[in-house]
């Protein structure tokens, strides 16, 4: 009679045991040991929200380096109407724009005033197809473009009157 209590006792701890160790957390610490794992898992999303956010960042100082590219570098003085109309794409100084791999507008300074009111009137007049700068100088008259290509012609002795000062 014992002994068959014994066996029964025997076989209901090693079932025990077998039970245990087939829900397997129990190795791992149990229910902590599935929170420490989750937050494991929170944690390389948190990184990867950071990662995220330095690209955004990134963006970031893209966008204020093109915005002060556009308003104002180092004390380089246009006229408001080339400031207003034409250095958002091309630049206060005319050095171009480019935002990431985006051309937004080529480099126009250092041409001189006959080339810049050549490819103007170029644009305008439709000989050379461009949507973007048609539509801009479409309301422009011939004067305005001339008025445009005088000043983009100044440019380069501009820059180096304010090299001079420095
Ligand atoms: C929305 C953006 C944008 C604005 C604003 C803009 N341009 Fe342009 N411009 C361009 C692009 C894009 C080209 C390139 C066209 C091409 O090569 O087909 C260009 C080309 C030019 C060129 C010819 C450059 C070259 O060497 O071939 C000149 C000159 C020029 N622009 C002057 C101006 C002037 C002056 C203004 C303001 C009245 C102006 N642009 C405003 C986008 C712009």
């Amino acid at each position: 009679m014992k002994n068959i209590v014994v066996g029964v006792l025997t076989l209901l701890i090693l079932a025990t045991m077998g039970y245990v160790a087939s829900q397997g957390e129990a190795y791992n610490g149990g229910e902590h040991g599935k929170v420490i794992k989750d937050i494991g898992k929170k944690s390389t999303k948190v990184t990867k929200i950071t990662n995220e956010k330095s690209d955004r960042e990134k963006e970031q100082e893209e966008l204020t380096h093109l915005r002060e590219k556009a308003g104002n570098i180092g004390g380089f003085k246009v006229s408001d109407e080339y400031k207003s109309k034409c250095a958002s794409c091309h630049g206060v100084d005319g050095s171009g724009m480019q935002y990431g791999k985006k051309l937004m507008g080529p480099k126009i300074f250092g041409q001189s005033e006959e080339e810049i009111y050549k490819k103007l009137d170029d644009f305008k007049s439709g000989r050379v197809e461009n949507m973007i700068m048609k539509g801009l100088l479409m309301h422009l008259s011939q004067d305005d473009l001339k008025r445009f290509a005088k000043e983009i012609g100044e440019f380069p002795a501009r820059a180096k009157a304010l090299k001079d000062k420095k």
